[in-house]
């Protein structure tokens, strides 16, 4: 018999008096979950331990099973009652070959992650670079399965070594990532704020399935009874013990075995997850010799390369001179992990002594910047609705770096230029060399130099005068571009021509309901132009807390314009900290360069 159990059953007797409560919190193994409602240990207890959908066995191997509706199984590895989420394995440690039969409909769980994705799984005959979404172990010897996001990408590869095998929707990333764990989350029963207070819960009554929170079992017998429980355990315990000093002994130095075993596999898996590695000869292949030049950054230049005949990428070749590499580490530590279908794809790099380079998914259209900015005064080919539909997706994006992955992202540098459009214009954010990653809860970060590009950057970020720098300081940078797309001229253009700051121009008009002069075609047109003033109006208030969240700024453009309120002047004299709003507007340029010297030095 198992000796820390017995201890565990003392322990118990001492703790409850001599009573046992039938549903009364146990596990399946020693490292098991607890166990207790709305779960129950579906042949130990009686129903009304737990709620419908909350049924658990446990394995020969001591594992916590659940069974989904569809004949799923999953190995329970962690319940977090506060949070209501559990943390799921596949016992066979292949999730991926449980999607086709995983279905969430009939039971009281639902994905954990916010994001889903519509995947398409090919079959190829081992291709020539690994597409970091393979899944070695739906693969046989000479046959990789891949799965693909059904986005602009995957249509953009002609996977002439692959058969498709199926289609999968609304699946979150980590389904089909290698770390084998699926957290899922319910929200009936709502227990979590009984245990907020530290307290358990439990069926108020067991026709009606309502729940109560109470208090945690406590000893609360007769005294006499507790000390006779107590002697008994005493003498017991002493026997016990000793058996168990040993035994216990013998098995941390297994549990730390395991650990280490588990750290190496996550770290081998996660060397596989990441994009693929070339050297500076795959390079100059893949880019024929720097042929064809698409273009010169501020941290290197853009080639495009072919990976084969239907497979375009750009490749950023970094300046040597760039320091420390930060800038390298950054993009290809943050978007190896990152995907959306708004964000621009990281497929490879290079690190081949000092040659560094970046190999990302090329997107035909080039930047956004070349088609808001007329530079001639010719009409601009996307029309409004096309407009809209940029800014929820650059939202989307933004969004998904604040929200999406376990660390929050902080772009930094989101500008025209850096949203880049695919054969259908859809926007994809890029170059990350600026980005930061901070926790989720942190509500301040600290920056050692101002970051960003003169015109999008927040005013917190140049001064810490005027505020803590946060996530906030990305979205005032999206309000810029989209107040941007709105005037349709560059920036700099709009000063000198007519020294009136655009945002602050269209605000007045706006305040003093006039009209906006802006092109119009059809009659929607107004309308859209209004919201897209109104939103980016919020989102460059002046104080970082009067700034939406990108999540209320996806919902305030997929919502109607005209339900809009108008959001306080962002131009407005409000104290004295507050001296130059407007006259950084009107000389943004200059008066930002002089900051800049100060700062920096
Ligand atoms: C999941 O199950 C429900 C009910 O059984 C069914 O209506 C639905 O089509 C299923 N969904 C999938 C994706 O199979
Ligand atoms: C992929 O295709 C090969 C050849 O048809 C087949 O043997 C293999 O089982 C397939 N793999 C999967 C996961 O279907
Ligand atoms: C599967 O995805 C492909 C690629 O986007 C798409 O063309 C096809 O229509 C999808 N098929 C189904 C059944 O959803
Ligand atoms: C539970 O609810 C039923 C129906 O409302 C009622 O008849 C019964 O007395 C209740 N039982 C308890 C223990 O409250």
């Amino acid at each position: 018999m198992n000796l820390s159990f017995l201890l565990l059953f003392v322990l118990v007797l001492v703790g409850r008096g001599v009573g046992l409560n039938e549903c009364q919190e146990s596990r399946c193994g020693k490292h098991g979950p607890p166990i207790r409602f709305p779960f129950r240990l579906k042949n130990r207890q009686p129903e009304f331990c737990g709620f419908p959908g909350f049924d658990l066995s446990c394995t020969e191997t001591q594992d916590t099973l659940l069974e989904l509706p569809t004949s799923v199984k999953l190995y329970i590895n962690t319940i977090d009652y506060a949070s209501q989420v559990i943390f799921a394995s596949d016992p066979n440690n292949c999730l991926p070959r449980q999607l086709l039969n995983f279905n969430l409909s009939n039971s009281p769980f639902k994905f954990g992650e916010r994001f889903q994705y519509d995947y398409v799984f090919f079959n190829c005959t081992s291709i020539d670079r690994k597409i970091y979404l393979s899944m070695p172990c739906l693969s046989v010897t000479g046959y990789d399965v891949h799965a693909f996001v059904t986005d602009g990408f995957v249509s953009s590869l002609a996977l002439t070594s692959c058969t498709k095998m199926y289609n999968v929707s609304s699946v979150p990333m980590e389904f089909i990532s290698r770390d084998n764990t699926l957290h899922l989350k319910w929200s009936k029963p709502a227990c979590g704020f009984c245990e907020a207070q530290d307290k358990y819960c439990r069926l108020k009554n067991s026709t009606r399935f309502e729940t109560e929170c109470f208090d945690k079992p406590k000893s609360s017998r007769g005294i006499g009874i507790k000390l006779m429980a107590a002697g008994i355990a005493l003498g017991a315990l002493l026997i016990v013990l000793v058996g168990f000093v040993l035994y216990h002994i013998y098995s941390s130095d297994k549990a730390e075995k395991e650990n280490q075993a588990r750290v190496k596999k996550f770290l081998q898996d996660y060397k596989a997850l990441k994009p693929t590695r070339y050297s500076y000869a795959d390079i100059k292949r893949i880019t024929n010799q720097f042929k064809d030049n698409l273009g010169q950054g501020a941290y290197g230049t853009v080639f495009k390369g072919k990976l084969s005949n239907e497979i375009f990428v750009a490749v950023k070749m970094l300046n040597n001179s760039t320091g420390n590499g930060e800038e390298f580490i950054n993009e290809v530590g943050l978007m190896g992990r990152i995907h959306h279908v708004n964000v621009v794809r990281l497929v490879g790099y290079c690190a081949d002594g000092f040659r560094r380079a970046l190999v990302y998914e090329h997107l035909p259209n080039e930047s956004l910047e070349k088609f808001i900015f007329s530079d001639d005064g010719k009409e601009l080919p996307l029309g409004w609705e096309k407009l809209q539909d940029i800014a929820l997706g650059i939202a989307k994006g933004i969004e998904y770096l604040h929200q999406g992955c376990h660390q929050r992202i902080l772009h930094f540098d989101i500008k025209p230029h850096n949203i880049l459009l695919d054969e259908s214009f859809n926007p994809k954010i890029s170059d990350f060399g600026l980005a930061k990653l901070c926790s989720k809860d942190q509500s301040a970060i600290s920056m050692t130099t101002a970051r960003g590009t003169i015109g999008y950057i927040a005013p917190e970020v140049f001064s810490r005068n005027f505020g803590n720098v946060s996530y906030k300081s990305d979205v005032y940078s999206f309000g810029m571009v989209l107040l941007d797309m709105v005037r349709g001229r560059k920036n700099k253009d709009f000063t000198e021509a007519s020294q009136v700051y655009f945002p602050e121009w269209v605000y007045n008009r706006l305040d003093k309901g006039e009209e906006l002069r802006i092109q119009i075609k059809e009659e929607n047109d107004e309308q859209i132009a209004k919201k897209l003033i109104i939103v980016g109006l919020w989102c460059i208030q002046w104080h970082p807390v009067g700034r939406p969240s990108m999540e209320a700024v996806v919902q305030m453009l997929e919502g109607e314009g005209n339900k809009l309120t108008m959001p306080p002047n962002p131009f407005a004299s409000a104290g004295p900290a507050r001296m130059d709003a407007n006259a950084l507007g009107r000389h943004l340029q200059q008066e930002l360069a002089v900051i800049f010297e100060t700062e920096g030095s």
